[in-house]
């Protein structure tokens, strides 16, 4: 499961799964890129990354179109010299009835969910490919996989990503790049306290094999292991990491 030695580089990672996974990536030897808004927050994972002996950066990001993504590279770049490992975490929720969207949450929901991690991918993919090594993982939601009441422009955002890690699969996979995908259920991360509440995360949790929410570790486990040597056959694939729910 080592990570020694490659550079990975964590969107989102001030919170909740992202920051699960970048604490676990660099005790597993990555030199982790975190990044995300919320600076104090950001500077925070990095210190005890590093109190743990790991090696790690802030970047801060607020991501939302092309030149963002770009930017973020660009720095990651100048900072690292190369991104070995990409996860694509940062996203936002809208939850509603249809007619009750407003257009200005569909598009930002779309641009942080599909838009930004496209263009990520643009901007890293191909160096990956030209050194024949490479690792992305995005992460989705079981959501994606099936119709629920008001999750429509968050679910239909996740799926198109779903697909979009398929096509990269296709389009980097013979490169040596494998791009796959992880798909939680209920997870308590700050992102869900505050939007969502225990109450609501947990009943849906219930409908569960697991009968439970997850740990943010539990998530970055999966994500871990997607980006390890262990799933060097598996290309394209989208890993439930949800006690079941998609499963029953
Ligand atoms: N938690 C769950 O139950 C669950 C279930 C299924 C799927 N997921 C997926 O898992 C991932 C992480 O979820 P979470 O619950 O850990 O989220 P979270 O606690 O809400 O954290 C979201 C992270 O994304 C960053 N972010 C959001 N918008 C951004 C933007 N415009 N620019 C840059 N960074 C931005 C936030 O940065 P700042 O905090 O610094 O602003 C934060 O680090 C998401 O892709 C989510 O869809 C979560």
């Amino acid at each position: 499961m080592s990570s020694s030695g490659k550079v990975a580089l964590v969107t989102g990672a001030t919170s909740g799964i992202g920051r699960a996974t970048a604490i676990l990536l660099a005790e597993r030897g990555a030199h982790v890129l975190v990044t995300g808004r919320d600076v104090e927050r950001g500077n925070a994972v990095v210190e005890r990354i590093r109190a743990a002996g790991g090696t790690a950066d802030f970047l801060h990001a607020e991501l939302g179109d092309a030149d963002s993504a770009r930017a973020l590279v660009e720095e990651a770049l100048g900072l690292a010299g190369r991104i070995d490992i990409l996860v694509n975490n940062a996203a936002i929720a809208v939850f509603g009835p249809t007619a009750a969207i407003a257009e200005s949450d569909f598009d930002a929901c779309y641009a942080v969910n599909v838009k930004v991690p496209f263009f990520l991918v643009g901007a890293v993919a191909p160096a990956m490919a030209e050194r024949g090594y490479g690792v992305i993982v995005n992460v989705s939601t079981m959501v994606a996989g099936f119709g629920s009441r008001g999750s429509a422009v968050y679910a239909s955002s996740k799926a198109a990503l779903e697909l979009l890690t398929k096509s990269w699969a296709a389009e980097f996979g013979p490169h040596g790049v494998r791009v796959n995908a992880v798909a939680p259920g209920p997870t308590v991360t700050e992102g869900t306290t505050a939007h969502y509440g225990s109450e609501r995360l947990e009943a849906l949790a219930a409908q569960a094999p697991a009968r439970r929410v997850a740990h943010p570790t539990e998530i970055a486990e999966t994500i871990a292991f997607l980006v390890s040597d262990g799933a060097s056959f598996i290309h394209g694939a989208i890993l439930p990491a949800d006690g079941g729910r998609t499963a029953v």
